[in-house]
């Protein structure tokens, strides 16, 4: 009776303050009447080496080039051998060349033969920037630094010294001290910055105290306070790792993206063979984004991240093709020639799963993990259609099933959100793959298609391996902006109601370096110091960090609103997007709810409103409570909001 007292009260107080809001709605809430169960893998993080996103990103790496392996076949003009390196630094007097002689390593064939004529000669690593504008290493006083250096001398007399300091030559960091042999050896130590405040970015310096001929290749320097510093390849950026972290990733999909497929020769595949073992064997390729990938973060280091992050790993592997969407390229593998591909893909999951008696698994062993990794999912290929694609796929996706049924191979639905021919092969022959959708549309597409799954068949499920709302670009690059991130949210609400054939989505593109991307908007921007989080972010943690467990019963009248309801067994989460400028009067009637408070994330803001590194938390969420009574509760949506309530349910 109290409730229903409540409710003609509700109704009259709308009515009377009705001028005073642009918007009236009421959500009726059912918590008893379940609709379907949730997937529990539903959000996750998309990883691609794009915008340096691992070399100068994640990767603890803090050297760029460490081996000399720097090369662009597309591009030669862009980068050389020498890329981030500098040399007559300072005094002495001597000469380089670039050797490919007696390598380290067939892997890692280059290496440079310094030839020193007066001591005192010396050459530098300038790292990725130290900002966007100057160049140098973003070193900070009182952390320690992990260093090495592969150094061979036949006829040098002296020491080799390591240290880090400016460009003046000022000392940031104690000076480490080798004698180098006459075979090539990893000479290592440990660098204390201490970096007076306000200070120029620092170098790497090598400094050659005597004369003759040293040959150094594979340097390395990465601060101690990382992730993963016993993985081979050496670690992980701690910030960027904790914002993907607090993302509550169900699972990790890489290494890419048209990365995972490569461009234009077939030199140029991901190949997962070349980034496993020891770090100063994996063979560096450049990616399709323009810039080597060093491999130090590779498929071993992939499936630890997964771990650390809490995500399941989601690799992604080519199909015999080529990124499709470059033209003038070399031919996919040929059928006739597909099985010493198939079987690399089939050690791939050796590699994850298979016992330590096997060649991959022992690899594995070897690397540091006797313990199988969770590998559930493959994808087969990454935006690729048409007879050339599938005809490859079904004989990939079938050996993988043959030697491991319980992995679902996951096939390709192209490029676009119109991919109504490629789900019509894909339903009349590989039914029981899950579909990876991409699309990248303007913001406005995402609210008007919330509906797109709900006609879906749901004998097939979806992986919406890309997605993005785009904004119109400002000064050549599109903005992260409040607006595009609400126009998400509104079009997860749709995701989740929908959650029983859309398995698992993920946003697109993950991380960008400020200064060196290629590509907009991202998810996570980042200097060398510093962790940007964009408005886009914000709403896949709200979303992800309050996943239910079945979707509910929910009916909006009134103003024009994206809603969903899901609930655990002790918790409804009801999610309410406003796109329209002006605020919203809220009600929602929620039975089987108890009295007492509900707890609400709010993001809202100005539609254009970023985030930037000089105002990081323009658009960020804030926490409230509002007092549920009676199974109601009542609130004021500001205009551009994205809203979700959390109601204890005992
Ligand atoms: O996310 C950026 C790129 O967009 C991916 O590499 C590719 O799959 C898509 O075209």
């Amino acid at each position: 009776m109290r409730r229903e007292i409540m409710l003609v009260l509700l109704v009259l107080l709308l009515g009377t303050a009705a001028h005073a809001f642009a918007g009236e709605a009421i959500l009726t809430v059912k918590a008893g009447e379940t609709l379907h169960a949730m997937s529990q893998t539903l959000y996750g993080v998309f990883f691609e080496d794009i915008n340096h996103a691992a070399d100068g990103g994640l990767y603890a790496e803090l050297l760029n080039n460490r081996s000399f392996e720097q090369e662009n076949l597309l591009d030669p003009q862009r980068f050389d051998h020498y890329t981030g390196w500098q040399f007559n630094f300072g005094g002495g007097k001597g000469k380089i060349a670039l050797q490919e002689e007696e390598p380290l390593n067939a892997n890692n064939p280059h290496y440079v033969r310094f030839t020193v004529s007066e001591a005192g000669y010396q050459a530098a690593n300038a790292g990725f920037g130290a900002s966007t504008v100057t160049g140098g290493i973003s070193v900070k006083s009182g952390m320690t630094y992990d260093f090495y250096v592969w150094l061979r001398s036949a006829d040098y007399t002296g020491t080799v010294t390591a240290a880090l300091m400016d460009r003046q030559g000022t000392l940031y960091s104690d000076v480490l001290t080798f004698t180098p042999g006459e075979e090539w050896t990893r000479y290592t130590g440990l660098l204390n910055a201490d970096v007076p405040e306000g200070t120029q970015a620092a170098y790497l310096v090598f400094t050659f105290n005597g004369t003759g001929t040293v040959d150094l290749d594979m340097a390395s320097l990465m601060p101690a306070d990382r992730i993963g510093s016993t993985w081979p390849g050496g670690g992980v950026r701690r910030d960027l790792t904790e914002a993907l972290k607090a993302l509550h990733p169900r699972f990790l999909r890489f290494p890419g993206g048209c990365v995972a497929e490569g461009s234009y020769v077939r030199s140029n595949f991901y190949n997962w063979k070349d980034t496993v073992g020891p770090v100063e064997e994996r063979k560096e390729n450049y990616n399709t984004w323009g810039y080597m990938q060093s491999y130090g973060l590779g498929f071993y280091e992939y499936f630890c991240l997964c771990e650390e992050i809490g995500a399941l790993p989601l690799p992604v592997v080519h199909a015999g093709l080529l990124c499709q969407s470059r033209e003038a390229q070399e031919a996919p593998i040929p059928m006739d020639e597909l099985d010493a591909y198939v079987q690399d893909v089939l050690d791939l999951i050796e590699f994850a799963r298979g016992g330590t008696d096997t060649v991959w698994g022992a690899l594995r062993a070897e690397m540091g993990h006797p313990e199988p990794f969770d590998l559930r999912w493959l994808a087969i290929g990454n935006e690729n259609w048409g007879d050339v694609y599938f005809k490859r796929y079904a004989v990939i996706s079938e050996a993988v099933k043959e030697a491991w049924p319980d992995i679902t191979t996951i096939v390709a639905a192209g490029p676009v959100a119109d991919n109504s021919s490629a789900w019509s092969v894909i339903r009349s022959r590989y039914a029981d793959s899950m579909v990876d959708e991409h699309y990248y549309m303007d913001s406005d597409w995402f609210p008007a298609h919330v509906s797109r799954y709900d006609s879906y068949p749901r004998t097939t499920q979806v992986f919406l391996g890309e997605y993005a709302a785009h904004e119109e670009a400002v000064s050549g690059r599109r903005p992260n902006n409040l607006y595009s991130a609400l126009c998400e949210a509104a079009y997860l609400t749709g995701i989740e109601r929908n959650s029983d054939v859309v398995a698992m989505c993920c946003y697109a593109p993950l991380l960008a370096r400020s200064g060196m991307d290629q590509w907009t908007p991202d998810l996570i921007w980042f200097d060398a110091d510093s962790v940007l989080l964009t408005p886009n972010y914000y709403i896949q943690q709200m979303f992800s960090a309050t996943l239910g467990t079945s979707v509910v019963s929910s009916e909006l009248s009134g103003a024009e609103l994206y809603q969903v309801a899901t609930r655990t067994g002790n918790c409804l989460y009801v999610k309410v997007v406003n796109l329209s400028g002006e605020p919203c009067r809220l009600t929602l009637l929620l039975d089987q709810v108890p009295d007492g408070e509900a707890s609400l994330l709010m993001l809202s803001g100005e539609s254009a409103a970023v985030n930037s590194f000089a105002a990081p938390e323009t658009v960020t969420p804030v926490s409230e409570v509002r007092p549920v009574s009676a199974g109601v509760l009542t609130d004021t949506l500001p205009g551009y909001a994205a809203a979700i309530y959390s109601i204890p349910l005992e």
